[in-house]
């Protein structure tokens, strides 16, 4: 079995270095996957309110764990995240425990995260203070955010009620969009960085430009894709729902490149974004009339 080792957070706490990602994820399918996720070694598993299988991927991690009950639940991470329209102290509070009560078979939830910056100050500072609140609460033990830029970043950390700093931000960083500025931000602030379409989707895994490598390492294109993501000190998030590929990807985590080699992917970059991209949301005072 593949080991999936863990790095440690800005809260002190630990995350697994490859998590399975379950954005169009089917709800009858998640159970099955992430119990042979589990099965297979992989110990993090990223869903969102939005995606609309929280509850099916919870109770199948709380099933896999009666199964296996040499593996403790602290073993295993499992992120949510608030989506836009659930912005603002309020509307958060609530949704928070809704996501509690669809994770009652995990007890509490490792990281929420505001799901993009897509709202206004007042809204995005209202959930800060949500997840904050939460976490004092003890049944969520980290807190971060995704899609965020530079800009949103520094509004966040400039909050004058700022109890608890951002752990992670999950951003689309494949070699294709590398975002060097932010990410070097990232790690000069402490923040973990995940990775969000470390496979761009898909949508460029028979890609030439990866032939080379994937023929020099013997190793899958999508298996290259992973090892750079990890390389760079990412947190990849490869979503599959194919059995055969679940145990591939989480095998991406026994072999390295060179440093040559990931100097020539970082060469493909050119900023290809494959779905949508709200680090670049302007903040309240960049709208036309400050609307
Ligand atoms: N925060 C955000 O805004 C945000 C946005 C997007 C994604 N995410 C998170 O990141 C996760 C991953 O991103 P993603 O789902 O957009 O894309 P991805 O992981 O880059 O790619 C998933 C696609 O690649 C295919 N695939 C998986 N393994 C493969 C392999 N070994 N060979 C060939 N194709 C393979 C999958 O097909 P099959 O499933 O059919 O095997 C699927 O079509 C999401 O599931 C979600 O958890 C977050």
């Amino acid at each position: 079995m593949v080991f999936d080792p863990s790095v440690k957070l800005n809260s002190g706490n630990s995350i697994p270095v490859l998590g399975l990602g379950v954005y169009l994820t089917p709800k009858d399918v998640a159970d099955s996957i992430v119990q042979k996720a589990l099965d297979l070694g992989y110990r993090h598993v990223d869903t969102a309110t939005y995606y609309k299988n929280e509850q099916d991927v919870a109770d199948a991690i709380g099933a896999w764990l009666k199964k296996n009950p040499t593996v403790k639940r602290e073993e295993i991470f499992y992120t949510t995240k608030v989506f836009d329209t659930d912005h603002g102290y309020e509307a958060t509070k609530k949704l928070i425990a809704t996501s509690l009560e669809k994770a009652k078979a995990i007890d509490y939830i490792d990281l929420f995260l505001v799901h993009s910056p897509q709202s206004d100050y007042e809204k995005r500072h209202g959930t800060w203070l949500a997840l904050q609140e939460a976490v004092e609460s003890g049944k969520v033990k980290n807190i971060g955010v995704s899609n965020y830029g530079i800009k949103h970043l520094k509004e966040l950390l400039a909050y004058p009620d700022l109890k608890i700093k951002p752990a992670v931000n999950q951003i689309e960083l494949h070699p294709w969009l590398s975002r060097e500025e932010l990410v070097k931000y990232l790690k000069d602030e402490g923040i973990a960085v995940e990775a969000y379409s470390p496979l761009a989707r898909g949508q460029r895994i028979n890609d030439p430009a990866l032939e080379e490598f994937a023929k020099k390492y013997g190793k899958t294109n999508a298996q290259i894709l992973i090892a750079w993501s990890l390389a760079k000190g990412f947190i990849p998030l490869p979503k599959t729902v194919t059995v055969s590929r679940l145990r591939t990807n989480l095998e991406s985590l026994n072999f390295k490149l060179s440093d040559e080699d990931i100097k020539k992917l970082d060469s493909l970059d050119e900023y290809g974004v494959t779905g949508w991209d709200p680090t670049v949301y302007p903040l309240d005072n960049e709208k036309i009339g400050g609307k």
